[in-house]
């Protein structure tokens, strides 16, 4: 999923929108026709259609500095896990509604000079100093272990 989300950014959005400049990307995609999806709304409407198919396992994009205040870790194991992917994969065991889960979270590097610049510039993000290669959070995925 994090090489989908990076070949998305670099070849899609930083290629049309800040090489060419003929397209940008836009939360507002659906109302405006002439607008691509940004990457995480890539991300997220690809993680609900597997969540449609299966309940086996989730993934999610996650940051301790988001734009989209949902987007914040949700409980100790991904905030312990957003702080620890920054230099290895982090994988922990959680208990969700009586069923024990794997958790992973890797790393989400600004593999793409449109994501720093884009989340520089954003006007809700908390982070306006994102370089190339900084880790801007993390993606986390839960298997069920049932
Ligand atoms: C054109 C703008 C744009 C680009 C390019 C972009 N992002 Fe984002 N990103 C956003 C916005 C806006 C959100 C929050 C919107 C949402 O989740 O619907 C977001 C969400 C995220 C999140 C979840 C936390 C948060 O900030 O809400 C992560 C992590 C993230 N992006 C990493 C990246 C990475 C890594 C890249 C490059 C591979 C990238 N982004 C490229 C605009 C962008």
């Amino acid at each position: 999923m994090s090489s989908a989300l990076a070949v998305y950014s670099n070849q899609v959005v930083y290629r049309l929108q800040d090489v060419a400049g003929v397209i940008k990307a836009s939360e507002q995609w659906p109302l405006e026709h002439d607008k691509l999806p940004l990457p995480a709304q890539m991300f997220r409407m690809a993680s609900e259609r597997a969540a449609r198919q299966t309940d086996r396992f989730s993934f999610a994009l996650k940051s301790k500095w988001p734009i989209r205040r949902e987007n914040a870790p949700s409980n100790d194991i991904e905030n312990t896990g957003l702080e620890g992917a920054l230099a290895n994969p982090y994988y922990g065991r959680e208990t969700i509604y009586g069923i024990e889960r794997l958790t992973a979270v890797y790393a989400s590097v600004a593999v793409s000079p449109a994501c720093a610049r884009c989340h520089n510039n954003h006007p809700d993000s908390p982070r306006t100093d994102f370089k190339d290669g900084d880790v801007m959070g993390g993606i986390v995925v839960r298997i069920r272990l049932d």
